[in-house]
Parts: structure tokens; sequence; C-alpha cells
């Protein structure tokens, strides 16, 4: 990494633990080792970042998506027919020297390549067993990508919802991986959050549904805030395609170490219902009403992280610039995305101040995420609403118990107005 982009690195990562957005996991016994906790800030971030999501793919009047919600341990069956268990491995390297292991293409530039082992595979699954008896029969795996709960729902929800091709379904939440080298904070953990859609279509129409997909993920991308220029598509060489795709285009993002992967569309064409059909021996076709024929649909697969565009939203949105002399330090979020939309701010701890603040929240807390913050010196706390990416700050201050206005402070601007109090939800509902 540079030496100014270590620097910013190492600066969203010190802001998103200080101010509750993300913990090292099991901080009190000394961590875990790339695992992480998220706090308040980082759960509503997260939780705005799934929602907005899902809204923006069940909006779509082009699509028609399902959500699913699948079970991270599934039978060991599933994971034999997807080609996980034979397949979904990494080259590991030991380190002569000293003993450590790398991923045989994360090995860093200082380490003496003559000092490694060949390189052997290493299956990335965890293994737990289940039940109170253990032996081969209980061995069963945390998920390694939420995918494969949706194709083995296909038939479910083909028939519960008669769907009609083409549609999709969604599935989000955690994942698995004992990754050989996690690293770079939340970007590559052991257990992570997925947000995945297979599309199930008709083959000759795969390269239109493939074209809109990447456009649309990559929309939806930049409308959380991440700006263009820190996002590309690369498409997959023949060489590093998965075994199961045709296609790959990655959309990219611009890390503070250079660019990588933040999700992945991929065409899987019918690998996964027919390995699934071959295996478990129940029909996984579509019947075609208007060809009156039997198919095996093609499937699309927009793949995105959610954790990990967490971490590039944390990237995209930090800045600081100098005020007064002094450093300011904000998280730049959209309005929509941002953990706190508007922060209310007593000016000082007294009754009447704070039942003015009471009433504001009442008002807005239906349609907004709003905090009181009445805690330390009014600079301090617009200086902290800065520091968690909260848009705006009310100030209720004594005048307002005579002319029913408070004043509002953007972020961004710093500028300030006053305003009546009963104008806010207009205020706030023309942004
Ligand atoms: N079903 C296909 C699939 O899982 P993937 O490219 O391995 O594809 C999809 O994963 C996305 O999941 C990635 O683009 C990334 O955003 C996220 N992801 C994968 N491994 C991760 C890890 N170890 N830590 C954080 N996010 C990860």
């Amino acid at each position: 990494m540079e030496e100014t982009n270590r620097e910013l690195f190492e600066k969203v990562v010190k802001v998103a633990q200080a101010r509750g957005f993300v913990f090292n996991a099991s901080s009190i016994y000394g961590g875990l080792r790339s695992s992480y906790d998220y706090g308040p800030l980082g759960v509503l971030l997260k939780n705005n970042l799934s929602k907005y999501w899902w809204k923006d793919i069940d909006n779509d009047s082009a699509v028609s998506i399902f959500p699913v919600d699948t079970a991270i341990i599934q039978s060991s069956e599933v994971w034999k027919a997807s080609g996980h268990l034979a397949e979904f491995s990494d080259p590991m390297v030991d380190h002569k020297p000293t003993g450590e292991r790398y991923r045989a293409d994360q090995v860093p530039d200082d380490i003496n390549k003559e000092d490694l082992t060949e390189p052997r595979q290493f299956n990335l699954m965890f293994e737990t067993s289940i039940g109170p008896v253990q032996n081969e029969n209980s061995t069963v795996y945390l998920r390694p990508e939420t995918a494969q709960g949706i194709f083995i729902n296909f038939e479910n929800v083909l028939r519960t919802m008669r769907a009609k091709i083409p549609f999709g379904i969604a599935n989000i939440g955690k994942s698995f991986r004992n990754e050989i080298t996690p690293g770079h904070f939340i970007f590559r953990t052991r257990e992570f959050e997925q947000m995945e859609i297979e599309f199930f279509c008709k083959e000759e129409d795969e390269n239109k549904w493939f074209d809109y997909w990447v456009k649309k993920r990559m929309e939806w991308y930049k409308s959380i805030g991440i700006p263009d220029t820190s996002l590309r598509l690369r498409e997959h060489s023949d060489n590093e395609l998965a075994h199961y795709a045709s296609k790959t285009v990655d959309i990219e993002f611009l890390y503070p170490w250079g660019w990588g992967e933040l999700e992945g569309i991929a065409n899987r064409g019918t690998f996964d219902l027919s390995s699934h059909e071959k295996a478990s021996g129940k029909d996984m076709s579509y019947f075609d009403p208007e060809t009156n024929e039997k198919i095996t649909p093609t499937v699309i697969e927009p793949a995105g992280g959610l954790t990990r565009t967490l971490f590039a939203l944390l990237c995209s949105c930090y800045d600081e610039e100098e005020v007064n002399d002094t450093t300011r330090t904000l998280f730049r979020f959209d309005f929509n995305i941002a953990p706190i939309q508007i922060g209310i701010l007593p000016l000082s701890k007294k009754d009447e101040l704070i039942e003015v603040s009471n009433n504001i929240k009442n008002i807005l807390q239906e349609s907004y995420r709003t905090e009181i913050d009445v805690t330390q010196s009014i600079g301090k706390r617009y200086r902290r609403q800065d520091e968690i990416g909260t848009p705006y700050c009310i100030t209720v201050d004594f005048d307002s118990l005579d002319d029913n206005s408070v004043t509002i402070r953007s972020r961004d601007s710093m500028e300030q107005e006053r305003i009546l109090i009963t104008d806010l939800p207009g205020f706030f509902s023309d942004l």
C-alpha cells in the first residue's frame, strides 16, 4: 500500500472503531484475528444497505424477485452436489522459516519465494458436527455462500409463488470461509455477509439479462454514494473463471491498496440446477407454458458482499478538512444511508430544552433515524456527528422556547439556518 493510502486506510479503521461502527471480536480476551463485531452505528449502516439493496430489486418493475432466508447449515449433500467439497479450495503454501501459511497468490512481496513449500489445496469450508454423536455422518459445513440455499429451494419458490421465468430469488446473510489470508480489516474475513440473487431465465436471453444485471448493480453502488471514479468493471479471463461459470464480470472498487472485487456477476448456466437434480434425483426443471416444454433455466448471478460494501462505503465517504486551524473528520454518507440522519442537540440539559428536543424527535422519528445528543459542548457534539456522518443537526436553544424555531446545520456546508419546528418535516421531505 502506498504511504498516503495506508494512512487513509488506518484513519478509516480508527474512526470506524472509535465511533462504534466495528469492534474487534473477543476484544476483552485479546481479540480473535480477522474477526469483527458490528457496533450500534455499524449495524444501522449495514441494515440500511441491505434494506436499500432489497428495495432496489423489489421496486424494479422489469424483474420479479422473491426473497428467501435459508439455513446456514444444510445437508452435506448440498456441498457435494455444488462442487464445494471437491473444488472449493485455495492453493496454500508454507513459509518454511516461520511456519506462516499464505494463499499462494497472496504471498507478501518481502517473502523469499525459495523459502516456500509447493502449493497444496486447502478446502475453505468450516466443518462442524451436528447432534450429540460425532461420526462421519454427523459432519456438516457452515455455508460458504448464500447462493446454494437458493438453488435447493428453486422448486419450492416456483411452486409456492407460481413464478414464471424470468424471475430471481434473493438471499442475504452470513457466509463462512476459512480464508488462508484474511485481512485488510473487514474486506476479507472468515465470517461475512453476502447479498446474492440467482436470476433464472431462458438460455436465449442470457446475454440480455447478464448485461442488465451488470448495469443495474453498478448503478446501485453509485446510488449509495460510491463515486464513479472508484468503480470499474473487469471481465474474468478464461483461466480465472470458476468451474461453474461461462462468463463473469467483477464490479471492482478502488480500495486504499488498489482495485479489488466488490461484487461478481456470473453466468452460471444450468450447472447448479442440473447438479442438484442429478444428485438429489428430484426434478429441478421448469415447465414453459409458451412452448409446452420442460427446460432447465439458465442462471445469472449478481453476488455481492454486504460487509465488503460497508467497508467500500466507509473508504469512499471518509473526508477531512481544515476548519479554523483544526481538522474536521467526517463521513459524507448519503442522507438515505447515514446511520443517524438527524442529530438533535439541545443547547443545555435544562428540562425545557429536553422537552422540546423530545417533541422534535417524536415528530421526525417515524420517518428518519434520529438521535438526541446532550453530552459535551455544542462544538464537540457537531464534531462527533460529523465523524459518524450525520447529514443534519438540529440545535434547540433558549430562543426556541419563544419563537418555536430551531437551527439546522448541514454537515457538508456547515451552513446554519433558522427554521420553524412545524416546518421541519417539510424541510427533510424536500431533500
Ligand atoms: N455465489 C458466488 C460467490 O459467492 P464470490 O465472488 O466468492 O461469489 C461474492 O463472493 C461476494 O462476496 C464477493 O464479491 C465479496 O463481496 C463477498 N466476499 C467473498 N468472500 C469474502 C470474504 N472472505 N470476506 C468478505 N466478503 C467476501
